[in-house]
């Protein structure tokens, strides 16, 4: 099998900055139950006019310059969201035009917060058998859109933003060390989408009942997203070879500072070595991960060699890690 490399990485995080204050003014809150509870100071909020495809393509062109390829060079489109632009068609048949990459295969990923690391698994092996050289994977959410602007318990956590990703047989970033997923479906119901499917179509009914909108049950996802994602970690060092002493950095997905640091403590990795910047984006689901990593690539914090674990949660349930020698 050969190699698979991470060639670039981009982002793109909406202008407009929504604070906890503003959340203030909106609903039952306070700035600091946010923080403290969650890590949350301000998050991103798309502009009226864009659309998910929008931030995803914007991640893309970023990626495929950091990537130094151009869409000729592209093989592959896979967008990993959890707010579509459609049900149908796919985001990444919407984001393809505005990234000239008709003709090419394009689809969606439906993992949730664990999106972008299913979509960099799945790019792996198309790349590691040689079927395709370039394949982009983005994470693109506009959770502003479908979530409940009157649920406390949900809507102070999420937000909008993008990630991109070109995963290649040639060198140049990272080198995917390996790659981990798991999903367990009879936890649906702690964060799902319940209205708008085959399961309760959309009708006056679940617009009134508020059924269109995200509903979860935060403090039970809580533990069990600390417990998965510990235990991923160490089934994929141990199929890699690696032990927690060879981290260098976490990358995870920004659900809940407290959850970062339960995971730091339990795989005894020094919390200065997480990458967090929830204070700053909030949840952005399949955004989280190339957001942070591009972060702490751009500032200089990862060098030549480092080991990162990416490591995610989400929905699905479904939980994953990859690990990337940079
Ligand atoms: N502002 C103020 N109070 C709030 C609030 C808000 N925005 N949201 C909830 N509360 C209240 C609750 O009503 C509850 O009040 P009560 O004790 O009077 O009933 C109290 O705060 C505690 O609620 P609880 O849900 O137990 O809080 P928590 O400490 O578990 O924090 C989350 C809630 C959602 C922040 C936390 O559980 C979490 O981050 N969970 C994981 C999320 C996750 O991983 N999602 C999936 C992957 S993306």
């Amino acid at each position: 099998m050969a190699e698979a490399y991470i060639k670039g990485i981009g982002t793109y995080a909406p202008q407009r900055v929504m604070t906890n204050f503003d959340w203030e003014k909106l609903v039952d809150t306070t700035n600091e139950w946010i923080i403290q509870r969650t890590g949350i100071k301000e998050r991103r909020i798309a502009a009226p006019e864009e659309v998910t495809s929008d931030l995803g393509a914007q991640a893309a062109k970023e990626a495929m310059e950091a990537a130094g390829v151009s869409s000729e060079d592209i093989d592959l489109l896979i967008c990993a969201t959890a707010s579509p632009d459609t049900i149908l068609p796919s985001t990444a048949c919407w984001m393809q035009p505005k990234l000239g990459l008709e003709g090419k295969p394009a689809f969606d990923i439906s993992a949730a917060c664990s999106g972008f690391a299913y979509g960099l698994a799945i790019a792996e092996q198309f790349v590691r058998t040689g079927k395709y050289r370039n394949v982009l994977v983005v994470g693109a959410e506009m959770l502003s859109r479908m979530m409940d602007w009157k649920d406390r318990s949900i809507c102070v956590l999420l937000a909008d933003g993008a990630g991109a990703a070109v995963v290649s047989s040639e060198g140049g970033g990272g080198r995917i060390l390996g790659s981990r997923l798991h999903a367990d479906g009879t936890y649906a119901e702690l964060l799902w989408l319940p209205a708008g499917g085959t399961k309760m179509p959309a009708s006056h009914e679940t617009v009134d009942k508020r059924l269109h909108y995200y509903i979860m049950k935060g403090n039970e996802l809580f533990k069990i997203a600390v417990k998965s994602m510990a235990d991923v970690t160490r089934e994929l060092l141990e199929e890699v070879g690696l032990s927690e002493k060879d981290i260098d950095w976490i990358i995870p997905h920004q659900a809940n500072i407290r959850i970062l640091q339960s995971l730091a403590k339990r795989l005894r990795v020094s919390w200065d070595r997480v990458v967090v910047n929830i204070e700053r984006y909030g949840n952005t689901s399949a955004a989280s991960i190339p957001l942070a990593w591009d972060e702490a690539l751009k500032d200089g914090r990862i060098k030549r060699g480092d080991r990162l674990l990416l490591v995610s949660f989400g929905g699905g349930l479904t939980w994953s890690a990859i690990l990337v020698e940079w």
